[in-house]
């Protein structure tokens, strides 16, 4: 996975967090899930025995996809006969993992599959930066913090890890066009996949009002974290200038920009947009508790899912050190930085409903 599911994930269920509106509410979900429900009261739907068929783009474990898609099916049963079959296809790179997102399905107690026995689950290891379903086959689609991933580094950050803090104006044009280029290939190809009439809810990185991709103090501390690493010659600079971290976040302008001038593009529109803030729930609980450590570590592990990963791909493949000495004192240095001076994380989001015109 490219981005960690742990600010999308909830707490381990016995840590007295957990429950279904937590584990929305920490995704940012809560309201894309509403837009969700509300794409399944109207879409078109086929007629019996074609299956009605549901998308989610950029699926990861599927932990995050069941609650939506279940609340989805839901709504549609309101408007189907029980025995009216729904195929739910997940999608991700060919990397992915496919056999946690098959767990997921048969083993999570949300699973549409231990809910409603007419629908089925199903998978494609592809890009979605292609057409990867049939044309006019898809009637409601999802897609959840995904589509701030470029498919493709545009070039190095050099002074920094993100694109969107760097000084370099060059770096920041690069990846802003490869950002457009990303946003144009995906609506084109759900404009072709998408049945007439369909709608897909894409949630996924926005920017704050004055245009910042958030998430500010945990790039700092991580970013300050590497260069004691460089230092204490846990990283060569050579490993370091070659990190960098390829998401961005989208402003309202850059949503629409496909769809300019005229509204619509492949007959798809927006029918509705929002950018928001979701809450740092790690920040609510160190609100209620005090417990700085417990802020950090969260922050860290966090950090340690969503991007280390892509952190490691810059490291020397003949390096001596394990990759684990890497990662594990990468996150010992994040979490030490936000225990020391503990801060609310700003959390950008952007929640769009895409609709196709019916023929
Ligand atoms: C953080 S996970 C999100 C998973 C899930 N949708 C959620 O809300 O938790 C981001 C997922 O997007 C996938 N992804 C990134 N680029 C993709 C692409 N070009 N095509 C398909 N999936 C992609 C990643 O592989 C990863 O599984």
């Amino acid at each position: 996975m490219r981005e960690s599911s742990v600010v999308v994930r909830p707490e381990a269920k016995d840590s007295g967090w957990y429950s279904a509106a937590s584990r929305l509410q920490a995704a940012g979900l809560h309201e894309a899930i509403t837009l969700f429900e509300q794409a399944a009261e109207v879409v078109p739907i086929p007629r019996s025995p074609r299956p009605i068929v549901i998308v989610d783009y950029g699926a990861g474990t599927g932990h995050n996809s069941v609650l939506p898609i279940c609340a989805a099916i839901s709504v549609l049963r309101k408007r189907t006969r029980p025995e009216h079959s729904v195929l739910v296809t997940h999608t991700d790179v060919p990397e992915n993992d496919f056999t946690a997102l098959f767990r997921t399905l048969s083993e999570d107690p949300d699973s549409y599959l231990k809910r409603d026995p007419a629908s089925f689950g199903s998978a494609v290891g592809r890009s979605y930066y292609s057409q990867i379903l049939p044309s006019n086959s898809v009637n409601l689609a999802w897609s959840s913090w995904a589509l701030h991933w470029l498919s493709r580094v545009p070039m190095p950050v050099g002074d920094h890890l993100l694109a969107a803090y760097s000084g370099d104006a060059a770096v920041r044009t690069a990846y802003a066009k490869q950002a457009a280029h990303d946003w144009h290939e995906f609506v084109a190809f759900r404009g072709r996949e998408l049945s007439p009439g369909g709608r897909l809810v894409v949630m996924a990185m926005g920017v704050d009002g004055d245009g910042e991709l958030g998430f500010q103090p945990l790039v700092t501390a991580l970013v300050d974290t590497l260069a004691d690493l460089v230092a204490a010659g846990v990283l060569t600079d050579e490993e370091r200038q070659a990190m960098s971290i390829p998401i961005v976040g989208r402003s309202a302008k850059d949503f629409e920009s496909p769809f300019a001038p005229s509204g619509t593009f492949e007959k798809l529109s927006i029918a509705r947009m929002e950018l928001f803030e979701a809450e740092d729930r790690f920040w609510k609980q160190y609100r209620s508790d005090g417990k700085a450590r417990v802020l950090g570590a969260q922050w860290a592990a966090f950090t340690r899912s969503a991007l280390f990963p892509t952190l490691s791909w810059a490291l020397d493949p003949n390096r001596e050190q394990p990759v684990s000495v890497f990662f594990d004192e990468l996150q010992k240095g994040i979490a030490a930085r936000i225990e020391a001076d503990p801060v609310q994380i700003r959390i950008p989001l952007a929640q769009l409903v895409i609709e196709k015109r019916a023929d």
